[in-house]
């Protein structure tokens, strides 16, 4: 990327710029003493969110939430400092692995795979309320929700304390495609873009995503289309059929000069409204001076309402020092012959073109097509093969 000292346009949330990588002789040192150190295996969801502290995607945080953040968090939608953060970063444990570390200590973190991705100092060890923290975050107790079921799994300690990251996850084929914030501010600048809209999404990008993504584009310089990769639902498209799903839409229906594919690697939540500002702060992290919220973002099932999560955002949008760009449900209309919503389209709702998830899944799985008018063929074609192999 080239160039190092510029001058950022947005800055991130907190401030500045969150950075607990270290590397070089350094990291070699660390990876070395933390041979020494007590270690405790974590999952890969708390491997990404270790990775996304490490490297600024979370600034202000510099560690697993301690008891104060937390609870502030779970409250009042805010760190203890009063600045806005609406999903709680926790690292948990059992009872038994919590009476393993000493407050003050500091332990390595590993993967499954043994490697060891970081360390970090134990400041805190908590109990919490996972009934209040479902309730509050996910607007739900439902152990249905996919959200609240992880949730219920967890051990019943939270360790707080910052962290240092030695290794970043590898993300395979994703690799290209995987920039840090630092390297998305810098390629930004690098296009000239200076206002950025950021776009979320855990789907194909059918033709209500691409509609929303290019009516917010002719407002702005560039879109920094961000699909989360990280784990999801057993239902969801798997993110490598994705990745090529957006490659191919990209390369055929896109102005090159206009949009950059980044990985998002972290976990979804499912949490809807509060998931919403935390992927807002994450985009503005990376650069993004403008983020689209439309139809039940990041959204499950009928917990949330359409416009439940640009209604809570909207109360933090000053704060954010964001623009979110909040679209009414879209579709095509047969009569108008375009993409449109209920704002721009004065049809009844039989000519509109609408199909559920579920109804994809069974068409790409039964190797149709959904119709044009909802998926560009190109698209289509990726899911159906996606889904054969898968
Ligand atoms: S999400 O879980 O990542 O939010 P999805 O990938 O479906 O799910 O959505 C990505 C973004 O597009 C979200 O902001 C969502 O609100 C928006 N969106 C999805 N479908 C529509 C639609 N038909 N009309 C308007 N906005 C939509």
């Amino acid at each position: 990327m080239g160039r190092h000292i510029m001058t950022q346009t947005i800055k991130a949330h907190g401030g500045s710029l969150v950075n607990r990588e270290v590397k070089g002789t350094k990291r070699d040192k660390a990876l070395n003493d933390a041979k020494n150190l007590k270690s405790l295996t974590i999952s890969n969801w708390a491997i990404s969110d270790l990775e996304l502290i490490g490297i600024g995607g979370f600034s202000p945080l510099e560690g697993f939430m301690g008891e104060r953040d937390y609870k502030s968090v779970v409250n009042n939608i805010r760190l203890a400092d009063g600045s806005v953060w609406s999903v709680p970063i926790t690292l948990s444990v059992t009872n038994e692995q919590a009476k393993e570390y000493g407050l003050g200590e500091e332990i390595s973190l590993k993967g499954e795979d043994g490697i060891t991705y970081g360390t970090m100092v134990v400041e805190e060890k908590y109990t919490y309320d996972k009934k209040l923290e479902a309730n509050n975050v996910y607007g739900t107790t439902d152990e249905a929700h996919p959200g609240v079921k992880k949730l219920y799994e967890r051990g019943d300690i939270y360790l707080g304390g910052p962290i240092t990251l030695l290794n970043r996850p590898d993300h395979g084929d994703f690799d290209e495609f995987y920039m840090d914030p630092e390297e998305t501010r810098n390629m930004f600048k690098d296009l000239g873009w200076k206002t950025v809209v950021g776009f979320q999404t855990r789907n194909p990008v059918h033709r209500a995503h691409e509609h929303i993504q290019k009516t917010a584009l002719e407002a702005v310089d560039g879109l920094l289309l961000n699909p989360l990769v990280g784990e999801t639902k057993s239902d969801d498209i798997p993110a490598d059929v994705r990745m090529e799903s957006y490659q191919v839409i990209l390369d055929n229906y896109y102005v090159k000069d206009r949009v950059r594919l980044v990985i998002y690697p972290a976990a979804m939540r499912y949490a809807g409204p509060r998931e919403a500002i935390l992927h807002a702060i994450v985009r503005k992290n990376y650069g993004c001076t403008h983020f689209i919220v439309g139809r039940d973002h990041a959204g499950v099932g009928d917990y949330y309402g359409t416009y439940d999560a640009q209604d809570l955002i909207a109360q933090f949008e000053e704060e954010l020092n964001m623009t979110i760009f909040k679209f009414e449900h879209a579709f095509y209309c047969t009569v108008c012959e375009n993409m449109a919503s209920a704002k721009t389209c004065p049809h009844d709702k039989e000519n509109h073109v609408h199909l559920s998830g579920t109804k994809v899944r069974e068409l790409l799985r039964n190797g149709e097509r959904p119709p044009k008018e909802f998926s560009r063929p190109e698209v289509a074609d990726v899911l159906i093969k996606g889904m054969e192999q898968n």
